[in-house]
């Protein structure tokens, strides 16, 4: 894929964890590649702990990488830039209350990032460009939810709020952290709709992050799975989903409820909880809790084999 806006080699994040006897490295991520092409939503998944979380802030600029390039629109972040350009790939977070101020009108939040973002709108002109934005992403009438106070919509709305506000600086990528795990079933699929109108109409690319499989397969143009801060399998959502490879995310699937997702041999078996990688060892982190886990996995890392054009593992398990 030449003409990513996003690249992404080797990145790593390491935390220092725990006190004067017990230091250790916690490695969040580790060495993870991927791309994102133009208007292409690509579903981050993995369960609680894997790392999601800790690549979107990086990209973000919140957290300075350890290791590895981040090449975006062309340009390569150093350690330095990351925090300079914050704000080129905005984030919408889990509880919308984390990045809307509620003692301001929703107007107010829209306004200030038009003032911030956009200095090609003319003041007399950014009501209007907030009334817009508020449109695109179904807060309508708009003018009518500029005037209303963050409380008075309903969570649904307030996620719409965000990505509206993420979309003020025209961003061709926007970060998405769990936007829909905090709302009902009922309105989940009226914001993965937005997220798909951002993509086909605003040419807007999504790094969505989500342990919700369901709601990947929905949205995705391709998932990449992450376990234990490494990728472990990515490619077309319906070939991830249709043929899962890697020992993961077969096991991920078969925990997911979803009747429509291919079923496998790991009926029913429990998750478990991920582990904690804090020096971690040589070998594949899975492995532990593989089921084909042979002597190789536990001394050396698998890399990702090809499987088709657009469809990768990494697994010494897995014959390409
Ligand atoms: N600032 C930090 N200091 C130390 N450890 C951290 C920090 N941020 C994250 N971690 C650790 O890094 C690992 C990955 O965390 P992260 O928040 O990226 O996971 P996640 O996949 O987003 O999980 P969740 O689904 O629960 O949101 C965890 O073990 C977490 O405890
Ligand atoms: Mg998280």
């Amino acid at each position: 894929m030449s003409d990513a806006i996003l690249r992404v080699t080797d990145l790593s994040r390491l935390f220092r964890v725990g006190g004067f006897r017990a230091r250790g490295q916690l490695h969040a991520i580790d060495d993870v590649s991927f791309e994102v092409a133009p208007a292409e939503i690509v579903a981050l998944v993995g369960e609680s702990g894997s790392g999601k979380s800790t690549i979107a802030r990086v990209l973000a600029g919140l957290y300075l990488p350890t290791k590895g390039t981040i090449v975006f629109e062309g340009t390569a972040l150093g350690r330095r830039d990351s925090r300079a350009i914050r704000g080129a790939m905005p984030m919408v977070f889990q509880d919308p209350f984390g990045s809307i101020n509620p003692v301001l009108r929703v107007g107010h939040g829209l306004l200030r990032a038009l003032k911030l973002h956009r200095p090609d709108v003319a003041r007399a002109q950014r009501f209007d460009e907030a009334v817009a934005l508020a449109e695109k992403v179904g807060l309508t009438p708009g003018a009518e939810v500029l005037a209303r106070y963050p409380h008075e919509l309903s969570g649904g709305q307030r996620q719409r709020l965000g990505f509206a506000q993420a979309l003020a600086s025209r961003p061709s990528l926007i970060l998405a952290d769990e936007p829909v795990s905090m709302l009902d079933v009922s309105i989940r699929i009226g914001l993965l709709n937005v997220m798909k109108d951002l993509r086909d109409h605003e040419n807007v690319s999504i790094l969505y992050i989500t342990h919700d499989l369901a709601s990947a397969r929905y949205v995705a143009d391709r998932m990449l799975v992450l376990y234990a801060g490494r990728l472990v399998e990515e490619g077309c959502t319906n070939e991830v989903i249709a043929n899962p490879q890697h020992p993961y995310t077969r096991l991920l699937m078969s925990s997911a409820p979803d009747p429509r997702l291919a079923p496998n041999d790991f009926e029913g078996d429990d998750l478990g909880e991920p582990p904690k990688v804090i020096n971690p060892g040589p070998g594949c982190r899975f492995a532990p809790r593989c089921p084909l886990a042979m002597d190789q996995c536990l001394v050396s890392t698998p890399a990702m084999v090809a499987l088709s054009p657009t469809h990768g593992a990494a697994c010494y398990a897995v014959v390409p």
